[in-house]
């Protein structure tokens, strides 16, 4: 008797990035095209599974979307730390794969999202994840896709105010996303060539930091521009516990993390200070070449590990070589910028300030 045909459904979750539609499109055109599968989209994330709010995906929904910001399908974020004690909405996903006959189901996400895969595969599902974020957080794999496409957004915006910047002889500061990581700021930070580069990774001393700006002004430097995570801290709140530095600084006056260190300069120096929050710039739009082609490397990889029963894993780069790790070695893990990353200490050898303590810049 021949094989049943495969039915796989796909869904994006969490966050969105550029590269969504290009990874969707990854895996179902050969799944559709060369395996002759049947492929099922998810609306609005885990949402649309609980639903059981899902449509096929046919050739002229898969055509026209490699170039395309955004998700073609929708997403949400649904908290893992809810869900996980929510067997009510668990049974929900499980009955639509079951509804839906589901021989796998695909799911595109960053850290949280791999979580609540993982527990889907823990609860029997053929799962597999593709791991995306501006963030670049995800442990198991050296990149995700739509980091790179941030990168350049924000490095372009880092060159622009580079020119106003010295115009008027202001010190710039200039907050990027990136969660708890300091991976964009990092890498926008160095492409940008900024001058102080704050990420929570080294957490920074204002004082170090004004010392950097004023080095600059005795060598006749008229602009500074500053880099910084929206998770930076200080070398104190460093030491503060999860729990305690959050409620200190949500008391805090400022709307973000860029404005605080703005604050923090300019109680103690009188230089001419102005902030830009990028915000979700750093998400939106069209994905870069090299995006597009991470996520179709990706997203083809995974349709070929369907057509051999791999499941339980997500689909990673590794050296330049693509694998799968099982999810259960990545959830709930998260891949900060090691202290020695190459590129910090490319940056240090650049004179490129951290506003690490002395012996440690
Ligand atoms: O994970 C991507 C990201 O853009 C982070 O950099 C940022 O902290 C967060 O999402 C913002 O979340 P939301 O889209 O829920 O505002």
């Amino acid at each position: 008797m021949a094989e049943k045909n495969k039915t796989i459904g796909i869904l994006t979750s969490g966050g969105d990035c550029p590269g969504l539609n290009a990874a969707i499109r990854g895996v179902a055109k050969p799944a559709v095209e060369i395996y002759g599968m049947k492929v099922i989209g998810f609306s609005n994330g885990f949402q649309g599974l609980m639903e059981g709010n899902g449509r096929e995906l046919k050739h002229d929904d898969l055509s026209g979307i490699l170039t395309l910001g955004g998700t073609i399908l929708g997403t949400s974020r649904e908290s893992f730390k809810k869900l996980r004690k929510s067997p009510d909405k668990i049974q929900k996903m499980l009955d639509t794969y079951d509804k839906f006959d589901l021989d796998c189901l695909v799911i595109l996400g960053g850290n949280g999202t791999h979580k609540t895969a993982n527990l889907l595969s823990e609860k029997g599902l053929n799962i597999i994840g593709l791991p995306k974020t501006i963030d670049n957080d995800l442990y198991g794999t050296d990149l995700t896709f739509g980091f790179h496409s941030a990168v350049d957004i924000a490095t372009e915006i880092i060159d622009r105010i580079h020119s106003t910047a010295q115009s008027h002889g202001r010190v710039m500061v200039i907050e990027f996303m990136g969660h708890d990581a300091g991976w964009l700021t990092l890498y926008a930070g160095i492409a940008g060539g900024a001058d102080v580069i704050l990420i929570p990774e080294l957490p920074y001393s204002v004082e170090r930091v004004i010392e950097k700006l004023r080095e600059r002004q005795d060598e006749g430097k008229i602009f500074s521009i500053i880099a910084v995570a929206e998770g930076a801290m200080t070398i104190d709140e460093s030491k503060m516990t999860k729990k305690d530095y959050k409620s200190y600084y949500e008391s805090l006056p400022y709307p973000s993390m860029g404005y605080k260190v703005a604050a923090e300069i300019a109680s103690k120096a009188a230089f001419e200070i102005r902030v830009t929050v990028p915000g979700y710039q750093q998400r939106g739009g069209q994905p870069s070449p090299y995006d597009r082609i991470l996520a179709t490397k990706f997203g083809t990889y995974a349709a070929q590990m369907i057509s051999r029963d791999e499941y339980g894993k997500m689909v990673a780069i590794s050296g330049n070589v693509l694998t799968a790790i099982p999810l259960s070695e990545i959830a709930g893990k998260l891949k900060l910028v090691p202290k020695n990353h190459r590129l910090i200490n490319a940056g240090r050898l650049l004179n490129t300030s951290f506003g690490q303590p002395r012996q440690a810049d």
